[in-house]
């Protein structure tokens, strides 16, 4: 069983992308090879990062929190809205604050709007983004068009061509995942 952690990162009133966020997580889960921790940075209520995990001296618990969830992953997703034609920047402060946790990680993107273009602008930026921190992107991405209409607020997905695409997205990513896991295993 392989352990994926689910990092989300909308945090506005009425955010919508949660949506995909859930109906990846379904997705994973329903595969039989994945426990999931969804972490959702809205509950975190995270300040802008003023000093990184690893130069606290005191660091609060709920950092602590995450960055355990984030280093004992086999695999990481990070999922976003677009917002003027980038990733949330609540996902960029959550992810500022940490450094070991991120490193020769597979990590999988995963971007939503409700508009036609599912995010694709912020999905070339997270992969970026990814490089930066020392992860391993995996080119496939997930973009979710229109996630209002197609994507029920309990993750359950309305079009048919969409379910194809996540079902895709989450066995590409667990393959990826699986790949470096036995890698990490063999050294
Ligand atoms: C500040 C802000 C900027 C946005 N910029 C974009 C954008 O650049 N491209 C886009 O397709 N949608 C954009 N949207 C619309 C989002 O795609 C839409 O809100 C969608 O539901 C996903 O965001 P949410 O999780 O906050 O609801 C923007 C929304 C907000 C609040």
């Amino acid at each position: 069983m392989l352990h994926i952690t689910l990092l989300y990162g909308a945090v506005r009133e009425g955010r919508q992308s949660i949506r995909a966020a859930k109906a990846v997580e379904n997705a994973l889960i329903a595969t039989g090879k994945a426990q999931v921790t969804f972490i959702d940075i809205a509950q975190y209520h995270l300040p802008v990062m003023e000093q990184r995990l690893k130069d606290m001296p005191n660091p609060p618990e709920h950092l602590l929190e995450i960055s355990h969830a984030l280093a004992s992953a086999d695999g990481i997703i990070l999922a976003t809205p677009e917002y003027n034609n980038s990733y949330s920047g609540a996902l960029k402060n959550a992810v500022d604050y940490f450094t070991k946790e991120w490193s020769k990680k597979p990590m999988g993107v995963v971007t939503a709007s409700a508009g036609i273009q599912g995010g694709i602008n912020a999905s070339n930026l997270l992969q970026l983004l990814i490089l930066a921190i020392d992860g391993f992107a995996m080119p496939t991405k997930l973009l979710v068009p229109e996630v209002d209409k197609n994507i029920t607020a309990e993750g359950e997905v309305q079009n048919e061509r969409l379910a194809k695409n996540i079902n895709r997205f989450v066995e590409d990513f667990l393959w990826f995942t699986e790949a470096i896991a036995k890698q990490k295993i063999a050294q």
